[in-house]
């Protein structure tokens, strides 16, 4: 693919009225989300696609798939006219935790929302370049978005559970928006494991069935881990995960990363530089000059990149001199 502008394949506008779950959408101002989708009797789930696949139910049941590696390459961006990113080239290995790091407004979301199609939903966005999840091209010609929403999931910085919803149906409600029917068993082994994944079962398994929105902050940002986990994904990413919480709830999603990591790919965009420490393997620094689009300055190693980094731009960002 040539670095310019690519207008949206018939693929993807095909694929963009598919019904997608409206938790990776939190960037989408409240008044503009569907409206019902807590409810049951929600249209949007009488429109589902094809429900039970074999497949996906052993897939649900089957155990953690193989590490997976995610590399970006050559990957630019635009907002109509204007170039936000330029050729970036990133590989996040498998198994490790990457966080994507530098001053606001340099790219690093839009780059995580082109991990998973997510860039492809928002009116005048364009990219090139590739995204290979295990070798394969997320934005191939016979690759469908809801297939790269499964594979990658997204967490977001403002946790995001339906509030209505209750706390098992919350952690479920990907497969209902990904069109996969499970037995009741089946549905309850899934909310347990997804719940002890996200560190959070023993804070609520006497009350499953109460709503999502009567947690903490820090336990609906696990909560929403969860209901990313339910899916089976192969690649977490995260946003400012904990930038909303407090510092005790925010160890907890840090302990409860580093355990993921043994069976999740996890890109994490952070602003707090002692975390990006404490969680990531590696590191990449994102940094937009004045009037230009967002690059990698550096990257590679976590503790290489903050002790002695090679460029000179690294050293100043990481010691807090700008940023
Ligand atoms: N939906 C959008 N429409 C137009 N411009 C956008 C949109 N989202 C982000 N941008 C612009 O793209 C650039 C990169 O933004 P973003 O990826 O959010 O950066 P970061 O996450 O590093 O703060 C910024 O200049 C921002 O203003
Ligand atoms: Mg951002």
């Amino acid at each position: 693919m040539t670095d310019s502008p690519q207008t949206m394949t018939d693929d993807a506008v095909t694929e963009s009225t598919e019904p997608i779950d409206e938790h990776q959408q939190s960037d989408v101002p409240e008044e503009t989300k569907p409206l019902d989708v807590d409810s049951p009797t929600s249209t949007r789930e009488l429109t589902m696609p094809n429900p039970v696949v074999g497949d996906d139910l052993e897939r649900i049941l089957a155990p953690a798939a193989e590490l997976a590696e995610l590399e970006a390459r050559q990957i630019s961006a635009w907002f109509g006219e204007r170039k936000v990113l330029d050729r970036v080239d990133l590989t996040m290995e498998a198994g490790k935790i990457t966080a994507l790091i530098g001053p606001s407004g340099c790219g690093k979301s839009t780059f995580l929302r082109i991990l998973n199609r997510m860039h492809e939903m928002v009116p005048s966005a364009s990219l090139a370049g590739e995204v290979l999840l295990d070798g394969e091209d997320i934005y191939g010609a016979t690759r469908r978005l809801t297939q790269a929403r499964r594979d990658i999931g997204m967490v977001f910085q403002k946790p995001n559970p339906f509030p209505a919803m209750s706390i098992y149906d919350n952690v479920i409600a990907g497969l209902k928006l990904t069109g996969i029917k499970a037995s009741r068993d089946v549905k309850d082994a899934l909310v347990e494991s997804s719940l002890i994944k996200a560190g959070l079962w023993k804070e609520v398994r006497d009350r499953l069935r109460q709503p999502g929105g009567g947690l903490s902050g820090g336990q609906q940002q696990r909560l929403c881990i969860a209901r990313s986990l339910a899916v089976r994904p192969r690649v977490l990413l995260m946003d400012e995960p904990c930038s909303a919480l407090d510092p005790t709830s925010t160890r907890v999603i840090e302990e409860t990363m580093l355990e993921l990591a043994k069976e999740v790919t996890i890109v994490i965009v952070t602003h707090n530089m002692q975390q990006a420490q404490r969680v990531s393997d590696n590191c990449a620094f994102f940094l937009a000059a004045q009037g230009t689009p967002g690059m990698i300055v550096e990257q590679g190693d976590t503790g290489v990149m903050f002790d002695s980094p090679t460029d000179s731009r690294t050293f100043d960002y990481v010691n807090g001199r700008f940023g």
